[in-house]
Formats: structure tokens, C-alpha cells, sequence
């Protein structure tokens, strides 16, 4: 799996909740080690720090750095700082959710959009270019997205941005397969998050998935499935894995329509 004694860069840790940390847990559960990046220390303390769900010996146990993705000298800080690396993930999404989430999808309010698109979508364009110069072995690059092949209420710019993440995933695995390094995507199910918490009527999302998707899905526990997929793709196992988009969403985006009765889990 993971290769034991290499290290992963983590980056979007907001909180224990965050899909980052289940990530990165993972990858030290497998032998790997673990930097995370956090976005400033004005989160961290407000986010991190006032969690109860993590003991002080683990939060003194983490190895972090701070960067703001949509600053492009914290971005090239943070890489010439950091040791060999044999894997990035990209856990990291913003969007205002006043303009450009919501009932409505036509706005005026075109800085919030190209800023979402930055910290969500570009950003990973821009870590790629110097993440792969700390990959002298070659390694893999993970982001998050969520399925772009429907239409979600609510969802609007977001959706755009991970639909552009996911072609900007085919266009870096072509440009860095000459460095050895592999480029893919996780699109996950609905996860309960502080990112997620933000999506106005995010629990009309999660009562589509309870309503659509094949095998029973935990907004809760399938932090896990996600983070062992993520770590999956990291790993030479996946060797011949770039450019794609793997969902992890119990195989909700594959329905054209909700379950019947019958075919529903007996427990449902
Ligand atoms: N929670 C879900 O249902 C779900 C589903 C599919 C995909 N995702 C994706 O997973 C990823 C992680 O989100 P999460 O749900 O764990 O929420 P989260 O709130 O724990 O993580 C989002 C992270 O993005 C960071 N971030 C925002 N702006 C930033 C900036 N300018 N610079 C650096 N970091 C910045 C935040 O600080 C936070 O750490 C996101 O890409 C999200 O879109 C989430």
C-alpha cells in the first residue's frame, strides 16, 4: 500500500472532522508519514485547537505547516521547505456560500467566483507545479471532488469548480506523466464536515443519497472508505492509475433515478 517511511503531504486540515485528517490518519495508519497543511493560524486556533474530539497528545503529535492556497508565495514557502515527497493531496474547497451557493445560481458577484476558483480548482494546477520538483522518485498527486455528471440544488458554483477540477486532473496527468508522477481524483458521497456544513441545505443532498445510492451510505463512517481509496491511488498499486476520476459514493452517480422498495437494503 502506502510506502512505509515516505512522506505524504496533507493539505485542507480544518478540524478532526475534516476529510484531510481521516486521510492522513490512513496514511500513518500504513506506514507512511504525514505533514498536513492548515490554511493560517487564525483557523487553526479557532477550529483545531477548540476541538474536544482530539486529545492534546494528538494535536501535539501532528507535523503541519501554514498555507493559503490563493497566495502563490505561501504556496512556493511551503514546497521549499518541505522534505522528498512521495504523495500530495488536495483536500482543500471555499466557496462563499451567500453568492455563489444557494436558491439562486445567476450572480453578479464575479471576484467570489474567480476566488472559489482559485482556492478550489486552480490551486492544484499551482501546487502540482511545485509539488513535482520535491518528487524526485516520481509519486502521486490526489484531489476531492463531487459528482460533476448530475445537477445538485444548492451546489451551483461549487459543481462548476469541481467539474473544471476534474478536466484540470486529465490535463496535469498528461503534462506530469514524464516526471513519473500520477494525478487523479476521489469524488466523494456527502461527508459530514465543517466545508460541508457550510452548503446551505446540505441534508437535502445527504436524503439523495439515502434515497439513490446501491449500497447504504454513511455521511459519518464513509470518511473512511474515502481515505482508504485516497491512499489507495497514492500507492504503487495504483501505478497505472492517472487522470481519472474514481467515485467513492456507495454508486450514487451512476443511478438514473431513486431506489424502488425493493431494492432497498432491509435495514433502510
Ligand atoms: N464533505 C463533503 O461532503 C465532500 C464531498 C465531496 C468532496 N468534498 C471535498 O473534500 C475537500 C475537503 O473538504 P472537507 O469536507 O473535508 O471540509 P473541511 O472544511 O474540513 O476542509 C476544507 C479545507 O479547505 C481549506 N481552505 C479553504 N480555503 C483555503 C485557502 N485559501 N487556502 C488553504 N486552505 C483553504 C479550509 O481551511 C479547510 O481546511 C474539499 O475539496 C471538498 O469540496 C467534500
Amino acid at each position: 500500500m502506502i510506502e512505509v517511511g515516505k512522506t505524504y503531504l496533507v493539505m485542507g486540515l480544518l478540524d478532526p472532522d475534516s476529510i484531510a485528517y481521516a486521510i492522513g490518519r490512513t496514511i500513518q495508519r500504513l506506514g507512511g508519514k504525514v505533514i498536513y497543511t492548515i490554511q493560517n493560524e487564525v483557523l487553526k486556533r479557532r477550529f483545531l485547537d477548540s476541538r474536544k474530539t482530539m486529545t492534546d497528545a494528538e494535536k501535539a503529535g501532528l507535523d503541519y505547516r501554514f498555507c493559503d492556497v490563493s497566495k502563490t508565495d505561501e504556496i512556493q514557502a511551503l514546497f521549499a521547505a518541505l522534505p522528498p515527497l512521495a504523495g500530495v493531496v488536495h483536500s482543500v474547497a471555499f466557496a462563499n456560500p451567500k453568492t455563489c451557493m444557494g436558491q439562486e445560481f445567476h450572480t453578479d458577484a464575479f471576484e467570489d467566483i474567480q476566488k472559489s476558483y482559485r482556492i478550489s480548482c486552480l490551486s492544484f494546477a499551482e501546487i502540482a507545479k511545485y509539488a513535482v520538483p520535491r518528487m524526485p522518485d516520481g509519486g502521486a498527486l490526489v484531489a476531492l471532488s463531487f459528482d460533476t455528471q448530475h445537477v445538485y440544488p444548492l451546489y451551483n458554483w461549487m459543481g462548476v469548480h469541481k467539474a473544471a477540477l476534474e478536466a484540470l486532473t486529465r490535463a496535469l496527468a498528461r503534462r506530469h506523466g514524464r516526471d513519473l508522477v500520477r494525478v487523479n481524483v476521489v469524488s466523494a458521497g456527502p461527508l459530514v464536515t465543517t466545508a460541508a456544513s457550510k452548503i446551505p441545505d446540505f441534508e437535502h443532498i445527504g436524503k439523495i443519497w439515502m434515497q439513490t445510492s446501491p449500497l447504504p451510505w454513511d455521511p459519518v463512517k464513509d470518511k473512511q472508505a474515502v481515505a482508504e481509496t485516497v491512499a489507495f491511488l497514492l500507492s504503487p498499486m495504483a501505478r497505472m492509475i492517472t487522470g481519472h476520476v474514481l467515485p467513492v459514493d456507495g454508486g450514487a452517480a451512476i443511478m438514473g433515478g431513486p431506489l424502488m422498495d425493493f431494492e432497498k437494503p432491509a435495514n433502510a
